[in-house]
């Protein structure tokens, strides 16, 4: 598929062409005004719209000198109101356009992109990733004709301001092709079932990616994993019969020595809750609680893909969490790489008991700032639904510092407390810690556990994405299932430590 960037759709011929109508009426203003006249009536027709509701029609004459040309679909697309207009919309209206086509023959396409409510390469950035992400499906193991047809898409015009067009936008086309393609990965794995995507399956995913993308890869078997004393990490893994991998990433995109961020991501491959048992109810879906790993790899990649003039090291503890005969029980104490020794009092919190070796490695590598990615909670899906990411972290000014890298990439993250308190209530009376500590404010007593892995002068974030991993129903700008939540909010964190520190 090809990506072009052009200031006017004059002698062009589309199968199809995605044009935003915002909610007061109006298309949006590079809109050739044989088009705009049709995309606006036809969106007053539709009386009012749910959000990026498509709808599609023919448009005749392209060129306004009278019918006669081929017929070319015109897909309008409801873009909210021009206030609320930013740039998460700007990829939402492509991806709710393209996936209109779904089923359809379109092999050329053009987009009318909004420039003016969002930064030029930004809304070109944007559109790449929205037409990748309407294109991705997940495998499908049907033995059958696979009725989910693709668009055969081949080439996609860019309409933008004169000022953007052409080589100019190759820098932001390439960064759309990079994220997009990498947040389609991480769905990718998060949605694979467990049998196929084994702590094993990830490691090996994570080689091919890294010798792509010049990645340099390490790979901790269990025995390596003992020798460092990673205690409660390897206490998840007793129970199956997988081996755990814990995969690290090294990207170093300037001179000396040092990172300038680590991330850390949890990698359950499938989360039975251990002895501790989860419910039969959605069990299924627990294949996509190595949605963090999946978010720190696939970010990596776009990391030194692009080059980006900071080092970097990502880190997943992967494993599965199983109810075997040598598994760890509720009551079992174990010791943790940091030396503190940690009360398992419920098996099912066992992402908190991966993450803390893994930060724990992160800081004997030399990282004093590290991002956290994890599905810990079902109590971040109580607290805030399914809409935001949980932010939590220390010290506030790096907590912002994040949550302003995920206004920027479009995706919303929002700040949770943590005090004494929570932090309390993770202490046991046997051990240093225990790993759960009640129902009430879960989250947060998750982020608290997680927090006391953490050396007191290290900056710190942590991002519970239980809720915004996984869609549970379909959204017109996304199928339902894996979204690869957070990608984009840790390339962009890592593009603005990279420009602070030039
Ligand atoms: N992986 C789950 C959290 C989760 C639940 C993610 C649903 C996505 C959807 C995590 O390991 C877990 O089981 N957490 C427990 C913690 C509790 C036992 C302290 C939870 O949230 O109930
Ligand atoms: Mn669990
Ligand atoms: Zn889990």
């Amino acid at each position: 598929m090809q990506f072009r960037t052009v200031s006017s759709l004059d002698d062009q011929k589309f199968d199809a062409v995605i044009v935003p109508v915002f909610k007061e009426g109006d298309a949006t203003a590079l809109t050739p005004a044989e088009i705009k006249s049709t995309a606006e009536w036809v969106a007053k027709q539709g009386g009012k719209r749910k959000l990026f509701t498509p709808s599609t029609h023919l448009q005749r004459d392209m060129d306004g000198d009278g019918p006669g040309d081929e017929a070319t679909r015109l897909v309008v697309v409801a873009a909210g109101s021009r206030d609320e207009f930013n740039v998460e919309r700007s990829w939402q209206f492509v991806s709710a356009g393209v996936r209109s086509l779904w089923q359809s023959t379109a092999k050329r396409i053009g987009i009318v992109l909004e420039m003016e409510l969002v930064e030029e390469q930004v809304a070109v950035q944007s559109a790449v990733e929205g037409v990748l992400y309407a294109m991705w499906r997940q495998e499908a193991y049907r033995t059958g004709e696979d009725e989910r047809q693709l668009p055969p898409l081949e080439e996609v015009v860019l309409l933008v301001t004169e000022h953007a067009a052409g080589d100019g936008a190759n820098g932001a086309v390439s960064r759309g092709l990079a994220i997009g393609e990498a947040v389609n990965w991480a769905r990718h794995l998060a949605n694979e079932p467990a049998n196929v995507m084994t702590p094993t399956k990830v490691a090996e995913e994570a080689r091919a990616m890294a010798s792509e993308t010049g990645l340099d890869v390490e790979v901790l078997d269990e025995d390596a994993c003992a020798a460092l004393g990673m205690g409660s990490f390897l206490s998840v893994a007793r129970g199956s019969d997988e081996p755990a991998q814990f995969v690290v990433l090294r990207h170093r995109g300037r001179a000396g020595d040092g990172y300038d961020l680590a991330l850390v991501g949890k990698g359950i491959t499938f989360d039975s809750g251990g002895i501790s048992l989860k419910d039969p109810q959605d069990m299924h879906l627990m294949k996509y609680d190595m949605s963090g790993a999946a978010a720190v790899l696939a970010a990596a990649g776009v990391i030194a893909r692009l080059g980006m003039p900071l080092n970097m090291i990502a880190i997943a503890p992967c494993t599965e969490n199983l109810p075997g005969g040598h598994a760890t029980k509720p009551g079992d104490i174990v010791t943790s790489m940091s030396g503190k020794t940690v009360e398992i009092i419920n098996t099912d919190a066992e992402g908190r008991l991966v993450l803390i070796d893994g930060i724990s490695y992160a800081q004997r590598e030399g990282a004093t700032r590290i991002v956290d990615v994890a599905t810990l909670t079902g109590a971040i899906m109580v607290a805030l639904g399914r809409h935001y990411t949980g932010l939590f972290g220390r010290p506030d000014g790096f907590v912002d510092f994040v949550r302003r890298a995920g206004d920027q990439a479009g995706e919303r993250l929002w700040p949770m407390p943590i005090s004494d308190e929570y932090r309390d209530d993770m202490k046991s009376e046997i051990a240093d810690l225990k790993n759960s500590g009640g129902r009430q404010g879960g989250a947060i007593l998750g982020a608290a556990f997680v927090d006391a892995a953490v050396d007191a002068d290290t900056e710190w974030a942590h991002l519970d994405i239980a809720s915004t991993a996984w869609f549970e129903e379909d959204r017109a700008f996304s199928p339902k299932g894996p979204q690869g939540s957070s990608v984009r909010t840790l390339v962009q964190l890592a593009a603005s430590i990279a420009a602070r520190q030039s």
